[in-house]
């Protein structure tokens, strides 16, 4: 079920990512040249990628993968080359279009919408990286209730890890340049995440498996695997 605060968050980010902050998303995204503050940010979410992607069977052959909030696509097109039958979905039809550009010749389903779309089908691994980190804690896991029924294997997701030093950024405003600023991160807290994923019913099929913080000057952001028993 989405919640008001559910719709009003994707309603915002929405419009971040297809108006406000497209420009700067593909630069971010690229490998022109970008400040300090954003190097750091885009190191440390190469890092995070490539965590999630170990995180997948190195053969994807015959695999089904959802990227739930796609972007720019890199990381289906790297599962895509790893043979993963990918849908990649977005909600900026903006970010999906640079997406398919960039991904050339790649065989992946792009979508314009809501990585909730019970019509997209079911999985053997879903993969949010970082596209769930603007939801309330409670949104969150209600997302990974609606994904759960459809996933056959496992579920990947980042949140903003609740740590000091993120909520120094958050006071200072420097996470993001002044002008271009994100709808606010949700910062969760680790430990009360998983007790509200061990208390919620519809995710007693899934354990919770490897959990992994990148912290990399201004990006932080913690990456949770969660696996069907
Ligand atoms: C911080 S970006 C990360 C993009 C990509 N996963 C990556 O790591 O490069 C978050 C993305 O999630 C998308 N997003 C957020 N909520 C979504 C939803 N409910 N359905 C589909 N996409 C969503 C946003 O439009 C945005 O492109």
């Amino acid at each position: 079920m989405q919640t008001g605060t559910y719709t009003a968050t994707r309603s915002r980010l929405e419009t971040y990512f297809d108006r406000t902050a497209v420009e700067a998303w593909k630069r971010l995204t690229s490998d022109a040249p970008v400040g300090s503050i954003r190097a750091t940010v885009r190191a440390g979410r190469d890092a995070m990628r490539a965590t999630l992607l170990s995180w997948l069977p190195a053969e994807l052959g015959g695999r089904a993968l959802l990227d739930a909030g796609c972007g720019t696509g890199a990381l289906a097109t790297e599962a895509a080359g790893r043979g993963a039958t990918v849908v990649a979905i977005d909600l900026s039809p903006t970010l999906v279009a640079l997406a398919r550009d960039r991904a050339g010749n790649a065989a992946i389903d792009w979508r314009v919408g809501d990585m909730l779309d019970p019509a997209l089908g079911a999985f053997d691994h879903v993969v949010a990286m970082d596209s769930l980190i603007h939801y309330r804690a409670g949104d969150v896991v209600r997302a990974l209730t609606a994904l759960a029924p459809r996933t056959r294997h496992s579920i990947l997701f980042t949140f903003a890890p609740r740590t000091p030093a993120l909520t120094l950024m958050h006071a200072t405003g420097k996470l993001f340049p002044r002008g271009n600023r994100s709808p606010a991160i949700q910062p969760l807290a680790e430990r009360g995440l998983h007790a509200a994923i061990a208390a919620e019913p519809a995710l007693h099929g899934f354990g919770i498996g490897r959990t992994h913080r990148v912290a990399a000057g201004f990006y932080i952001s913690q990456a949770l695997e969660l696996v069907r028993r």
